[in-house]
């Protein structure tokens, strides 16, 4: 709280003496007043204040710099589309990035620039000192805030300069539209999440190939205890190669058929002890990287879930919430691993459309 009689201007005693009439004998202090309160330096007029001609130039100044703001906007909202986001294309992502930016930075720093300039050239510059008070104003308070937000009505010229003021909603009203087209990415692209994660690249006859390399694997190739990783053949030469193997990387594993526990439906989704499942956790959609020989467990390395190979990759441990989907798989003719068919259940993190029966 200042105090009333310590304010710039005023000549009066220090804020904090403690008059020695009334403090204990001996105790108290008397500070003598170092520093005397300079005031306000005398008010400058500027050049704007005195010459109309300057004052109606520096109007002009700020009303472009608004339309710069305004030109920024709606550049950046065209840059977005004329420099799309191509899948795969970095240079594509950098173009979009760089001409978008430059977009919003003039918007952004003409309504800055103008904001400063419009407040030092042509706003009443006279300094005001407004005591403090307490937090709830009494109706006589209340009635001088009115009265200040009038008197910097009436000084800003908000009204009286309706080019300005008008120059100025426009910019502020095109700023959130680049906000829109760049926020809408984050929509779904591909329908629900449930949609986009029960299709994958894997149909019947798709032959399983080794990531990266696309080579296919014979039954033949893999031993008891060994792990591939792998991706469905002609992976490579899609347009989203990302995009499709995030939804379809499978480890493949070979156990003694013996050690399998299936259930009666799922008794031929694997071929003499060989199980292909989802590489996609189940929690939030980790690669589920990390095989257990001896055990037969999968571990996710992002929060620990772990799956039980040999009971259908039941989660035995973590946050993961149902087991990593399997890949029905089989052999061709000349002993390729071949899909029996897409996953019967969407891949990846659960997640709200899911039904109970998996089926969405
Ligand atoms: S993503 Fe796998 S445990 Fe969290």
């Amino acid at each position: 709280m200042a105090n009333d009689t310590n304010l710039p201007g005023h000549d009066g005693p220090s804020d904090s003496l403690v008059p020695v009439s009334t403090a204990d004998p001996g105790t108290a202090v008397e500070r003598s007043d170092a520093l005397r309160n300079p005031g306000l330096p005398p008010h400058r007029l500027r050049v704007t204040d005195t010459d109309p001609k300057k004052a109606k130039t520096a109007e002009r100044v700020i009303v472009a710099l608004f339309y710069v703001s305004l030109v920024g906007s709606i550049f950046a909202m065209a840059a977005y589309f004329a420099f799309p986001i191509k899948p795969n294309d970095l240079g594509s992502v950098r173009l979009n990035n760089v001409f978008v930016g430059i977009g919003l930075s003039f918007a952004l720093l003409a309504i800055g620039v103008a904001a400063i300039h419009w407040s030092k050239v042509l706003m009443d510059d006279h300094e005001g000192i407004d005591i403090r008070h307490p937090v709830k104003g009494d109706p006589k308070t209340q009635a001088r805030a009115v009265e200040i937000f009038r008197q910097a009505d009436r000084e800003s010229g908000f009204n009286r300069r309706v080019l300005i003021r008008n120059g100025m909603i426009a910019a502020f009203a095109a700023l959130p539209f680049p906000a829109i087209f760049l926020f809408r990415d984050l929509g779904p692209s591909a329908g629900t999440p449930a949609e986009a994660f029960s299709h994958t690249m894997w149909k019947a006859g798709t032959r399983l190939t080794k990531d990266p390399t696309g080579d296919p694997i014979r039954a033949s190739d893999v031993t008891i205890g060994s792990v591939f990783h792998v991706i469905p053949e002609g992976l490579n030469d899609t347009e989203d190669v990302l995009e499709e193997k995030g939804k379809a990387a499978v480890l493949l594993m070979r156990l003694e058929p013996g050690d399998l526990h299936v259930s009666p439906e799922k008794r031929t989704w694997n071929y003499d002890g060989i199980v292909a499942y989802s590489k996609i956790c189940t929690h939030v959609g980790c690669p589920v990287a990390l095989y257990e020989q001896e055990t037969h467990h999968l571990l996710c390395p992002c929060h620990q879930s772990q799956f039980d190979i040999t009971r259908e990759a039941a989660v035995i441990f973590g946050p993961a919430v149902r087991p990593l989907p399997q890949l029905p798989i089989t052999v061709d003719s000349e002993g390729y691993l071949v899909a029996r068919s897409d996953f019967h259940e969407p891949v990846g993190p659960s997640f709200w459309e899911r039904r109970g029966d998996y089926n969405v």
